[in-house]
């Protein structure tokens, strides 16, 4: 095993901003011919400038025909990292149909029309690593939807590695990771949760964006794990 990803192509899906954009940079270290694939293609491109030799692409997973016209344009990928959320955080009572739905389709839906579109043209070498996130192992009032959706992305990794066999399907479950998609809330709140998650978990801190890089980059390389889960959460499913 190397993590050696030179002369492979990378297509980060929802690779624009945070834990995707970090995994985007890693894989142009390693070698790889990126592409950025985010919602907002001005987006996709913006950040591919950033890395040498990326290109950006507009894909939403929620949408089959941008996922049709990417693999289209791309052709042949040996890898593709899915990072797509939509989560809807609501008590049971409160759901609104078509952003759980929505919720389904950027965790679930997307990820299999990912396979459908890009597999058949993927090397026996590739590889796919999907998103879950330890809400699926921890359930909790107001967390059913992102709970539910993210355990099925753990099935979806096993169910497209038998199918796709010898592409290999992974996924990475993520416990609270300080990645960028906190610094929307106020300082005070989401300090007050990483110190309540770091003196909860057997890691005793929140994740770096680092922790999860390294997993995703070492699942792109290792070449006899398939259909797994891999756990980057410091020990929090035990908490
Ligand atoms: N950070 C954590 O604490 C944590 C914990 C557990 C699990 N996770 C999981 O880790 C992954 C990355 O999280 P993050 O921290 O980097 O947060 P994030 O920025 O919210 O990551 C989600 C990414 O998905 C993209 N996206 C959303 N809908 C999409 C669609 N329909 N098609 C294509 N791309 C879409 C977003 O881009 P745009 O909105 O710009 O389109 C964004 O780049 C997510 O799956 C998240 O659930 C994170």
């Amino acid at each position: 095993m190397s993590d050696n990803l030179t002369g492979t192509t990378v297509l980060v899906v929802g690779g624009a901003k945070n834990l995707g954009l970090a995994i985007a940079t890693r894989a142009a270290e390693l070698g790889a011919h990126v592409v950025i694939g985010a919602r907002d293609g001005d987006a996709a491109q913006k950040a591919a400038a950033t890395l040498p030799g990326a290109r950006g692409i507009a894909i939403d997973v929620t949408d089959e025909a941008t996922v049709a016209s990417a693999a289209a344009d791309l052709g042949a990928v040996d890898h593709i990292v899915s990072l797509a959320a939509a989560h809807h955080n609501v008590a049971v009572a409160d759901l609104d149909h078509d952003r759980t739905v929505t919720a389904f389709e950027a965790k679930v839906i997307g990820p299999l029309l990912l396979a459908k579109h890009f597999a058949p043209s993927m090397p026996a070498s590739g590889s796919i690593v999907l998103f879950s996130g330890v809400a699926a192992w921890k359930p909790s009032p107001g967390k059913a939807v992102m709970g539910i959706t993210n355990g099925a992305v753990s099935f979806t990794a096993s169910h497209l590695a038998k199918e796709l066999a010898p592409i290999r399907v992974n996924a990475v479950s993520p416990g609270i990771i300080d990645s960028g998609t906190w610094d929307g809330m106020p300082d005070s709140d989401r300090a007050a949760l990483f110190d309540g998650v770091a003196g909860s978990i057997p890691a005793g801190r929140v994740g770096a964006t680092a922790d999860i890089v390294d997993a995703a980059t070492w699942l792109l390389t290792a070449g006899f794990v398939s259909g797994e889960t891999i756990h980057v959460e410091g020990g929090a499913r035990s908490a």
